[in-house]
């Protein structure tokens, strides 16, 4: 099958309309990684070249169910069970103490760009393992962009490459074995929400809140600097003050914010939202 031909123009439309929708910037370098990512949409769509498919998300009374599919076809759900270990267990302690110290209640966490389920099933793994807070006294809510990534999160199956840093012991205690894979257990599968939200769409963004962390790991490197910035003034609205922020270990805040303060500890660096009591 013939590739089918991208011009520059047709390929920065493109790239510009999914960067104002979903903030993911392809930078000119990218120009055949997005060609072959999206040959298949044209197939999908019946259109015959990139400007009809320009037309088609530009006008088309169905555009928004193909920018639904683009988000499945263009993020990058690379992840796995206890990532970043370091980041879960100042959950598993500091977050927990902290927030006893500021009365208690429901402990309310936030897995932001949660893939296929495992960050946000390894937080409710790490916050049972600790056994401080009872799971009625804490909620994760996790959520996506991409449609396919939450289908996946649904079935809670998961294989051998998604266990590449969960012990042994762990994986006995809450899966059981399926097919080729194993399904997360029941008593860890209803601690998480899942539903579908762009990290891009401030008011949706406020409304998770008041929230005591939020986890919002390796998504913010596929975004432009001002599109970060946009998406960390937002989670300032959701977190409580004094709320705790984790990003992946190649992102960094520093510069686009003054709302929160870094902590950095021999193993981990985290963000604490200003104006702590
Ligand atoms: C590499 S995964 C990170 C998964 C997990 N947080 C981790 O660190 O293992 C990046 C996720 O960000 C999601 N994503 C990309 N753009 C997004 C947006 N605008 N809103 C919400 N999620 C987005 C993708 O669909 C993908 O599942």
């Amino acid at each position: 099958m013939a590739t089918t031909p991208i011009s520059e123009d047709e390929f920065r439309a493109i790239r510009d309309l999914i960067r104002e929708k979903f903030g993911i910037y392809y930078d000119d370098s990218k120009q055949f990684l997005l060609q072959s990512r999206l040959q298949t949409r044209l197939i999908k769509r019946s259109v015959p070249d990139f400007a009809s498919y320009v037309r088609f998300l530009q006008t088309d009374s169905e555009r928004e169910a193909e920018y639904s599919e683009l988000a499945s076809v263009l993020s990058n759900n690379e992840t796995y069970f206890f990532r970043e270990r370091a980041q879960l267990d100042i959950l598993a302690k500091d977050v927990v103490e902290d927030h006893y110290r500021h009365g208690g209640g429901v402990l309310k966490i936030w897995s932001a760009a949660c893939s296929t389920g495992e960050e946000p099933f390894s937080l409710a793994m790490m916050l049972l393992e600790g056994r401080r807070v009872p799971p009625s006294a804490f909620s994760i809510a996790a959520t996506d962009i991409s449609p396919r990534a939450l289908e996946r999160c649904a079935t809670a199956f998961y294989r051998e490459l998604s266990f590449r840093a969960t012990e042994p012991e762990v994986v006995q205690k809450y899966f059981k074995p399926f097919q080729e894979g194993f399904l997360i257990s029941d008593d860890v599968k209803r601690l998480v929400t899942f539903s579908r939200l762009n990290l891009l769409d401030e008011k949706a963004v406020a409304g998770m809140g008041k929230l005591d962390a939020i986890f919002c790991r390796n998504v913010l490197i596929y975004f432009d600097k001002p599109t970060q910035k946009k998406v960390v003034q937002a989670f300032a609205t959701a977190l409580r003050p004094g709320g705790f922020l984790f990003l992946g270990h190649a992102e960094s805040i520093i510069r686009l914010t003054d709302a929160y303060e870094p902590v950095v500890t021999p193993k981990a660096i985290y963000y604490r939202l200003k104006n702590a009591n």
